[in-house]
């Protein structure tokens, strides 16, 4: 099976890991050993910021960058429904409402049209979703949070190496949170970071991160237990100076994807633009004329043919019972028309060459 996703993990890693394990720390009580401190500060340069906060999940990062900004009980915050579910989860565990908006059908991300006609007092933030590993359209965005007195906190999850106007995507947001599980650009098994320009949003990161405490038995507020471990950390150095060539391995072949793919007219092709570039997390096309019985007899037919093609996200969040129990239902149909056609290709650095011709032309046949 040529999976979706597949970790790219090395010699290099595994010595790393054994290098902790034989030496430790293996961890620090205040979450900042000398791993997880290397890996903040290649971090915060790879992502052109001040800052960069190493936590134990994208959940986490997401949970803590939104406290960490201000938003608390009673407000509301604007984020896409097309999303993987944790983007809302942490807008709930911060207290706030998720106001649930509309994507844009050409890149699947939260229309900044949509984000403007949904601001009201009780906004507190907006949630830009790069998904797939395309950043959101973040500029407007930032401009109706400076607007409004908004805070933006990108969910940068799926978006290392994605580009906005040349810079890292993320730089646009008073905070960006990234994911590091075992599916995505690179990881450390589970693990998340925050990225920031602002100290006192990096500075209560931190405290938030390890149960509140600057100085232990002394917390000076509400906290969790989000701490990377120094093994994660360790782990996370060496893919962050891998990520340079697993880039380019994605892109060449989401580029050889779309050579064989134009050759149809029925599938709505993933595109870069001048001002931001893919970190080809996913490649996903979309089923132009499909409905969706006829989306997943393809992905169907691609799985028997060794080909593990995915759609994500079939369920909208807005959709899911729970969300539609507590906070009504809404009605979002871009959203709601994207998630029964669109379909992931495998384009991660394990893909050999032969592969994307295999997966391009056996996708081409069923076509
Ligand atoms: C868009 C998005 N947001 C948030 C997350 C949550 O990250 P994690 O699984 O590291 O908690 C993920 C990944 O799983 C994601 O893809």
């Amino acid at each position: 099976m040529i999976h979706i996703n597949l970790p790219q993990i090395g010699e290099e890693e595994i010595e790393a890991v054994i290098k902790v394990m034989r030496n430790g720390p293996l961890t620090n009580a205040l979450g900042a050993g000398p791993a997880v401190t290397q890996f903040e500060k290649d971090y915060a340069r790879f992502a052109g910021v001040k800052h960069a906060v190493a936590v134990n999940t994208g959940t986490a990062a997401l949970h803590s960058a939104l406290v960490a900004v201000g938003v608390k009980q009673g407000d509301e915050v604007i984020l896409p429904s097309f999303t993987f579910v944790a983007t809302a989860e942490a807008v709930v565990m911060a207290g706030a409402r998720p106001v649930f908006v509309d994507i844009d059908p050409d890149t699947y991300n939260i229309s900044p049209t949509e984000v403007e006609k949904n601001v009201t007092k009780k906004t507190r933030a907006i949630v830009p979703v790069d998904l797939y590993g395309f950043s959101a359209d973040v500029k407007p965005i930032r401009e109706i949070a400076d607007e409004h007195g908004l805070a933006v906190v990108e969910d940068a999850a799926q978006a290392h190496g994605a580009t906005y106007d040349g810079k890292p995507a993320g730089v646009l947001a008073d905070a960006a949170c990234w994911s590091l599980y075992a599916s995505k650009n690179i990881t450390t098994g589970e693990g998340g970071v925050v990225t920031t320009h602002s100290d006192a949003v990096a500075e209560t990161l931190r405290l938030l991160r390890t149960h509140g405490e600057k100085a232990k038995y002394a917390s000076l507020m509400l906290g969790y237990n989000y701490r990377m471990s120094e093994i994660q950390a360790a782990i996370g150095i060496v893919q962050l100076r891998k990520l340079p060539a697993f880039l380019s391995k994605r892109r060449a072949n989401a580029q050889r994807l779309t050579k064989i793919l134009s050759k149809t007219e029925r599938l709505q092709l993933p595109k870069e633009t001048k001002s931001r570039q893919h970190s080809w997390y996913l490649y996903t096309v979309r089923l132009k004329d499909g409905n969706e019985a006829e989306r997943d007899k393809i992905l169907e037919e691609l799985k028997k043919k060794g080909i593990g093609a995915e759609a994500y996200y079939v369920h909208p969040v807005h959709m899911m019972p729970y969300y539609r129990e507590s906070f009504g239902s809404s009605k979002l149909p871009e959203t709601e028309k994207a998630a029964k056609q669109v379909i992931s290709l495998p384009v991660h650095p394990g893909v050999t060459e032969e592969q994307v011709n295999y997966i391009g032309e056996t996708l081409l046949g069923l076509l």
